[in-house]
């Protein structure tokens, strides 16, 4: 793990514990919402309604230390309540009423400083999962057209292209690609061919040779 010192940010970068969002995090998910969409950042007001809002699911990224105990951001932390001393790096909201067989990703965001590490994957991936759990089918997003670092994240979960909201972030007046990852019913199959896989593979293990004449 490596540490991170940037003058007035935090300590300790990752791994990361997941936890549920609550209001109490308002603070901190408003922090990181200003630095990241400068200039179409969600109200106060809107993200206090989306963290009590029926039907969702938001997400917070707490960073921890290399013991995987949640780290804090003040010196005499010991002194303080956990809850608010944690640094939140990061937050994701998914909407999924029940029943429903389609659901949206409503936001993401990354702080800059804990970006490219895995963390935006691994939130998504948590999204996607409840998601499924609740039984949704079709999952969108939107996301602006000139963010590539997004667009390639959610084209390497699967997301498609299904169509474009021509200037629909204003005032920046940019395009909105609507995207949409299709979650077939988990199901859980044994084959002929998965056994015959299996058995391959421990002939493999046990005898290197094996491996390698197959190859
Ligand atoms: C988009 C965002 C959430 C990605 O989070 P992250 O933690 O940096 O992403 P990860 O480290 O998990 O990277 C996962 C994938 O995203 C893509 N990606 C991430 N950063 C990228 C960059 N700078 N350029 C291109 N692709 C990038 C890659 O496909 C990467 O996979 P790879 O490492 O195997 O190549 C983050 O950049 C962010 O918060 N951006 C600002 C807010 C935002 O744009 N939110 C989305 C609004 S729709």
């Amino acid at each position: 793990m490596t540490e991170h010192t940037d003058a007035g940010s935090p300590r300790a970068r990752g791994p990361w514990l997941l936890r549920r969002a609550s209001v109490d995090d308002l603070d901190a998910i408003m922090g990181i919402e200003q630095r990241t969409f400068p200039t179409d950042a969600w109200s106060r007001e809107g993200m206090h309604a989306e963290l009590v809002g029926a039907h969702r699911y938001y997400l917070v990224a707490i960073a921890t230390d290399a013991g995987g105990t949640p780290a804090t951001s003040e010196t005499n932390a010991s002194a303080e309540p956990r809850a608010s001393t944690e640094v939140v790096d990061a937050y994701a909201g998914l909407l999924a009423p029940p029943g429903a067989a389609q659901g949206d990703i409503q936001t993401i965001a990354v702080e800059e400083r804990a970006r490219g590490k895995g963390l935006g994957r691994l939130l998504m991936h948590a999204l996607i999962a409840e998601a499924r759990r609740r039984g949704i089918r079709e999952l969108f997003l939107e996301v602006r057209a000139d963010n590539p670092p997004a667009r390639h994240l959610y084209d390497a979960l699967g997301f498609a292209q299904v169509g474009v909201r021509p200037r629909y972030y204003q005032p920046d007046g940019v395009d909105a690609i609507v995207m949409r990852l299709q979650l077939p019913e988990a199901r859980m199959e044994f084959t002929e061919r998965s056994a015959v896989v299996d058995s391959a593979s421990d002939r493999a293990q046990q005898d290197p040779r094996a491996e390698r004449s197959e190859a």
